[in-house]
């Protein structure tokens, strides 16, 4: 092994100390309000009124949480778990309640297998609208967006875009009623 490589390891793990530490030192901090800023000096957009739980985040780049947008009063409750891989944008007064956002990895970062090669990585941003609910449990996956005023129910997996004003449920979730 030499120099160069053994450099490229060190601060790959340096990093990815950093990664971890960032992550988990943010649960210590006790106010919503005041987690909300420490986002934001670590690069979140931001906007204002917006609270933060104690969520768990995972995959920001380095320390950063730049790929993390979330609007106007809206807020994420306890357990809300963001894989930050990709952007995910949350819009105005809208509630994300203990529901998981995530990205596709079979494993292609650790090793080569047919499951990796048939279920690819794939890091597309996950969009939230305005005034939106998303329910306890409800997973959103990647590529997804979710129109102003929808709500999501609790468990449900959405796999596909939903429509702005609908209520959709169930694993994957379906349309079950208008709201308007
Ligand atoms: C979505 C929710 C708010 C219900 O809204 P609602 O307007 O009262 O909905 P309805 O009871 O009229 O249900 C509409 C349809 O969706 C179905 N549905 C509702 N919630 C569902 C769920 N979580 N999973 C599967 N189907 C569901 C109903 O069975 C009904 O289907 P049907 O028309 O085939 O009978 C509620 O189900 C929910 O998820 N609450 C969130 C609870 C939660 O997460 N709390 C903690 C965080 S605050």
């Amino acid at each position: 092994m030499n120099i160069g490589s053994i450099i490229k390891k060190l601060t790959s793990f340096f990093l990815y100390c950093i990664r971890f530490y960032v992550s988990k030192l943010q649960l210590l901090i006790p106010h919503p309000k005041l987690r909300s800023w420490v986002f934001y000096m670590l690069g979140a957009k931001i906007g204002t009124k917006v609270r933060i739980e104690d969520i768990s985040v995972a995959n920001q780049a380095h320390w950063g949480f730049d790929k993390l947008e979330i609007g106007d009063y809206s807020v994420l409750t306890h357990e809300a778990r963001l894989d930050l891989t990709g952007d995910i944008k949350i819009g105005k007064k809208t509630i994300i309640a203990g529901s998981i956002f995530t990205h596709q990895d079979s494993g292609s970062q650790l090793f080569e297998s047919t499951t990796v090669s048939r279920f690819p990585r794939k890091v597309a941003p996950v969009i939230i609208g305005d005034n939106v609910y998303v329910a306890a449990a409800a997973i959103i996956l990647c590529d997804v967006t979710i129109g102003d005023n929808a709500v999501v129910a609790a468990g449900s997996v959405v796999t596909n875009d939903v429509p702005a004003d609908t209520l959709v449920a169930g694993a994957p979730a379906k349309i079950k009623k208008q709201l308007n």
